[in-house]
């Protein structure tokens, strides 16, 4: 079976890429590479020793995908992770994220419609239930007033993937992810975020490796019990295989309805200290950090309840956060080299 993996030498992509390849299916990766680059698809294959097929392509430009679709056959599922992640930069520049995030879902579907393609993978996020009245959260939570264009971008995907499965032959599994961190234990693929980090696990390894100056901790003045706000850190190569059971799900027709959700977490929520006691033991290092005012947006606390993805999809998250903070830090060390 092939599968397409839109977005696919990204972060997210790239490591669901080697879990689909090591579990024998083949995968051709479209990337605009705007946020990635071109040597992502050397790392695969040193991984899983086979090259997948790499085409460079916007998606969200219709003609380009159009004509990707007439000339490249044979695929059986697409997972899409093609879109702009930045909440900040999406408040600043929302056309942007509409335009990127909805034209390539919507060039996605309609050439999967014209060319008999009917499993789909959508990349969602917790995001879509803003702070929840009750945790841990589950999929038949409200949906709350997306805070950010991109939140909104994620909503409105879902909204669109519902609709056409309710009048098509479409299959589709929306993964609502909580917080993805960490890398591959190869250290060969990670997360590569250009210019300044938004997020807390790159800015950590960035700052214990000299590249930033100091962590800002946003906010210690929440109701938690350190008084910073609490995530539901995943590693991303539990998330990574999640998407492979995913995809076979739908092959093997295993699902109940047309269009499926769930939430990908682990259940626990830590805290942003936690979280950087956690990176301090394992790599007995000394992280310097300053407690500063909370970041606009930000929610107090979250994490998930992973009763339906544990029963429905036979998976689990298994990886502590130790794994996580270490597995980051070694692929921040191995970038360190490779630039030497
Ligand atoms: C948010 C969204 C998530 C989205 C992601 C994309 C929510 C609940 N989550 O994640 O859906 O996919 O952005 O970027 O809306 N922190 C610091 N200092 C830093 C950076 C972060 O203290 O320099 C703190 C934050 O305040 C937060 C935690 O670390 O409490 C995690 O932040 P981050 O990694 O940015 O993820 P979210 O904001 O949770």
């Amino acid at each position: 079976m092939k599968v397409l993996v839109a977005g696919g030498t990204g972060y997210i992509g790239s490591h669901t890429v080697v879990e689909l390849m090591e579990k024998g299916f083949d995968v051709v990766i479209v990337d605009n590479l705007s946020n990635s680059f071109p040597e992502v698809v050397d790392s695969i294959t040193e991984i899983t020793g086979k090259r997948p097929d790499f085409i460079e392509l916007d998606l969200a430009d219709t003609d380009s995908a159009s004509e990707f679709f007439a000339q490249y056959k044979g695929i059986d599922a697409a997972i899409h992770f093609a879109a702009y992640k930045a909440v900040g930069e999406s408040v600043e520049k929302p056309l942007i994220y509409y335009r990127n995030n909805i034209y390539s879902l919507i060039n996605l579907m309609e050439n999967m419609e014209k060319h008999g393609i009917r499993n789909l993978v959508f990349s969602s996020s917790c995001t879509v239930y803003g702070q929840p009245d009750e945790l841990p959260v589950s999929e038949q939570s409200p949906i709350k007033p997306a805070w950010s264009p991109y939140g909104n971008t994620k909503q409105i995907s879902e909204e669109i993937i519902r609709d056409v499965c309710n009048v098509s032959s479409l299959k589709a599994i929306a993964l609502r992810y909580f917080n993805p961190i960490g890398a591959h234990p190869s250290a060969l693929i990670g997360e590569y975020p250009i210019g300044i980090p938004n997020n807390l696990m790159p800015f950590i390894t960035q700052t214990a490796i000299g590249k930033r100056e100091v962590l800002s901790v946003f906010g210690d003045d929440y109701p938690t019990p350190d008084g910073t706000a609490i995530r539901d850190y995943i590693h991303v190569v539990d998330l990574a295989q999640a998407h492979v059971v995913a995809v076979e799900r739908m092959f093997e027709d295993r699902g109940k309805e047309n269009f499926e959700i769930f939430n990908l977490g682990t259940g626990n929520g830590f805290s942003v200290l936690e979280v950087i006691r956690s990176f301090e033991k394992v790599t007995g290092l000394k992280l310097n950090y300053k407690i500063t005012g909370r970041r606009p947006g930000d929610i107090e606390k979250v994490f998930a309840d992973t009763a339906f993805a544990n029963q429905e999809l036979g998976w689990k998250a298994i990886r502590g956060l130790d794994e996580m903070t270490l597995s980051a830090w070694n692929w921040e060390l191995a970038l360190k080299e490779r630039k030497k």
